[in-house]
């Protein structure tokens, strides 16, 4: 347990300061603070997306997906790498179980393949594909490995018609979702929805940089924007009506995080109104049940259209909220109308070996922080966090220790939120492999397992001795 919250330290600090001098107490105290230790129920894990590890994409009747084409199509994916091999985990995934058996996590987050049940998007269910996550699901729980199981992770049938752009491709989403559900809650009791709404809306139909690779205008991405929410909102009913009684529905969202540069009350009032104001057509909506106005004034006639009822389905009360927690945005306050301002990246400002990863710690804290101000949700998970290093072998070893910097950092932050009784409850680690990172094919490399793609070979690198310490003392180490 944490043994103390920062506002006893500062008390019992406080006390000893006027008394003259630290008692023996507050020098106990001090020292408590410094025990990073999570609480007994923290549940540490890994996480994965079925695409860019399972490869197998010919097999069992799965159907071609989005970024099946986008990956197939030259000039869209570095060095021309696609998902077709992958960590070939299709094949090999009790191997991948035994390696997170070895790290001592209690819980795993995986994604399911969409176009591997419905191969069409939609209709007649794929008995093969519902097999194959039948025997994952077993494997892990054989191995007292609970699975938390993504629903989307970007790989789209490419059989629905527009994909992303047409609104029935939300209703297909929910159709499926609830299907899989119906299967898998007997043994799965944590679902999320969707993986990242920025992601897959704005990076695949506005910068064009993510499968489809579209650049469309406001209006057509923000409506894209809603089909996005709107799956997830039609998905978390569509689950609860087909789940067993007790399984918890969440989403797991990289919510854009603004930080306060400088900890003083009027910049942290400053990031936290950029947080909810700059995710409105995402979280905000989702955790408000309406686009707020501040986005539909912006948006004018390019805001997207709305059906009845699709606010109250795009807000459905949640079990978690779960977050991908990457790069901050810093902010301060001034005196423009909205109140702040960001301030840019610059080429000095740190990153991991992907340009995108800006190393900014306190980013963990204050996302844990701002939503669970902002909304109160019932519980909070970390989905993902982890960081892209250069990992050359060396003597035969991958020793990232700026991987291990990385983390060991973010996990403090995690810490600082815990011990202030945010309700934090878990942390998975992306990535537990090597594996196909979207646009940038295999020259990222987010494992704290190295994969020789060459031979399917997987080395754990340091990263995986430091994390294993971290689970089993849970603690940051
Ligand atoms: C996130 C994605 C995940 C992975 C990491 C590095 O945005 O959800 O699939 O690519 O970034």
């Amino acid at each position: 347990m944490v043994a103390l919250s920062r506002r006893d330290l500062a008390k019992a600090l406080g006390a000893s300061c006027a008394a003259g001098s630290f008692t023996g107490s507050a020098l106990a105290a001090a020292r408590q603070s410094t025990d990073l230790s999570f609480p007994k129920d923290f549940r540490w894990g890994c996480a994965t997306a079925a695409y860019q590890i399972e490869g197998a994409v010919h097999e069992d009747g799965r159907g071609a997906t989005n970024w099946d084409i986008f990956s197939h199509t030259p000039g869209r994916v570095f060095g021309g790498d696609n998902g077709d091999v992958a960590d070939d985990s299709y094949h090999r995934y009790a191997e991948d179980t035994r390696l997170l058996k070895n790290l001592g996590v209690q819980t795993y987050r995986m994604s399911l393949a969409w176009s591997r049940i419905f191969p069409e998007g939609r209709g007649r269910p794929n008995a093969k594909g519902v097999d194959h996550y039948n025997k994952v699901v077993d494997n892990l729980l054989e191995s007292g490995i609970e699975p938390y199981v993504t629903m989307f992770h970007w790989d789209l049938p490419a059989a629905l018609p527009g994909g992303w752009q047409n609104r029935d491709t939300s209703r297909a989403f929910a159709d499926y979702a609830g299907f899989m559900a119906s299967q898998l809650s007997d043994r799965v009791k944590n679902i999320m929805t969707v993986n990242e709404l920025r992601c897959f809306t704005d990076l695949g139909h506005k910068q064009g940089i993510h499968a489809p690779g579209l650049q469309l205008p406001d209006a057509a991405a923000n409506q894209v924007r809603h089909h996005g929410v709107l799956a997830h909102g039609l998905a978390v009913q569509a689950i609860r009506a087909h789940a067993k009684p007790q399984t918890r529905v969440g989403i797991a969202d990289n919510t854009t995080f603004y930080v306060p540069v400088i900890e003083t009350p009027e910049h942290i009032a400053a990031a936290k109104k950029a947080t909810r104001e700059m995710n409105a057509m995402f979280l905000t909506a989702i955790m408000e049940g309406r686009y707020i106005d501040e986005y539909l004034a912006e948006a004018g006639t390019n805001a997207p259209k709305v059906l009845p009822g699709d606010m109250a389905a795009i807000g459905s009360p949640l079990d978690f909220v779960a977050l991908n927690i990457y790069a901050p945005e810093w902010v301060r306050a001034d005196s423009s109308p909205k109140g702040y301002s960001t301030i840019s990246h610059i080429a000095s400002s740190p990153h991991m070996a992907s340009p995108w990863l800006i190393v900014g710690p306190e980013v963990a804290y204050w996302g844990i922080r701002q939503v669970s101000e902002l909304w109160n949700p019932k519980v909070l998970y970390v989905s993902e966090n982890g960081a892209s290093a250069d990992d050359p072998i060396q003597h035969g070893r991958i020793d990232d220790a700026d991987r291990i910097m990385f983390l060991r950092n973010y996990i403090t932050q995690f810490h600082r939120a815990v011990a202030e009784g945010y309700p934090l409850k878990g942390y998975f680690l992306w990535s537990l492999m090597d594996n196909f990172e979207w646009a940038d094919g295999y020259s990222k490399r987010f494992g704290i397992h190295y994969v020789d793609f060459a031979t399917q070979q997987r080395i754990p690198k340091l990263s995986a001795a430091w994390f294993k310490e971290v689970i089993a003392r849970n603690a940051v180490v």
